[in-house]
Formats: C-alpha cells, sequence, structure tokens
C-alpha cells in the first residue's frame, strides 16, 4: 500500500498530550508543540500524519518508531514528512473542530 489516511479525535488526547508529546514528537517537533499558540491541535495533526505514513508503508504500530518520523513545515505552511531523515513521501493535513486528519502518499519510484 502506497497510501495511508488518519483521522484524530481531541476528546482522546486531552490530559495526557504532554506525556504523548514527549512520546510521538522529534525533538525539533516538540519544540514547535511547546512554542505552538494551540498544542493540543499541533499533536493531533502530527499523530494523524505518523499514524497514516504507518498505513501506507503497511506496518504495524509498533514497527515503525513515531520519532523516526519527522513533519515540518515550510516557509508557505506546506508540511513535508520525513523518515529517517529521507523524503520519500507527500503528506496534506487539515484541522476542524475537534478533529485532524492527515494522508500520505508516496512519491513516484
Ligand atoms: C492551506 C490553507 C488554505 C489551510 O487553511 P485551513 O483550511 O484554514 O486549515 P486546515 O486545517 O485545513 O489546514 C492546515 C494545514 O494545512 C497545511 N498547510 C498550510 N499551508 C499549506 C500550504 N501552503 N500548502 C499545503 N499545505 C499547507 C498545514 O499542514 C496545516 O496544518 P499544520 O499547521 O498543523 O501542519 C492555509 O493555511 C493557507 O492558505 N496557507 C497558505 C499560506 C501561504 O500560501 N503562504 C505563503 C506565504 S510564503
Amino acid at each position: 500500500m502506497d497510501v495511508g489516511i488518519d483521522i484524530t479525535y481531541k476528546e482522546h488526547y486531552l490530559n495526557h498530550e504532554l506525556q504523548l508529546a514527549h512520546k510521538i514528537l522529534t525533538p525539533h517537533e516538540l519544540a514547535l508543540f511547546e512554542k505552538s499558540p494551540d498544542p493540543l491541535r499541533f499533536l493531533m495533526g502530527r499523530y494523524a500524519a505518523k499514524e497514516a505514513f504507518l498505513k501506507a508503508n503497511s506496518k504495524g504500530l509498533f514497527e515503525i518508531s513515531f520519532t523516526d518520523i519527522e513533519i515540518l513545515n515550510d516557509e508557505s505552511g506546506a508540511p513535508h514528512i520525513y523518515y529517517q531523515g529521507k523524503e520519500e513521501f507527500d503528506v496534506s493535513l487539515s484541522h476542524d473542530g475537534d478533529y485532524a486528519i492527515a494522508i500520505v502518499i508516496r512519491r513516484n519510484r
């Protein structure tokens, strides 16, 4: 499978967002989380993108470390997804109300 999608729901993340952030975010992402005006929104988007990445790779939750996956925004705001530093997939993210959604697609080989 070369495509993956995931949706996250705010309620599942409330009250343990800090713990989860330390578990799934890279140091760079963690710095962005900490200075974000809406850290929970940021975390939900990253979590959705990382789950979508697993699906695009046909991998299970424990086969890939979330901290090997990094999503960073460029100067236009567009997100880029890196796995162990390599950018081989495209990602798109959206947020609305209590939900965030992400889709990840492998680039042409
Ligand atoms: C893309 C855009 C329309 C989305 O706005 P929205 O519908 O209100 O919000 P959504 O929740 O659906 O989308 C937000 C996500 O879109 C993505 N996004 C932002 N800018 C993007 C862009 N230029 N291209 C692709 N994706 C973009 C981000 O992943 C963002 O989520 P994140 O900040 O958590 O990573 C809006 O952010 C926008 O117009 N950005 C363009 C800004 C731009 O062109 N700036 C140029 C200055 S150099």
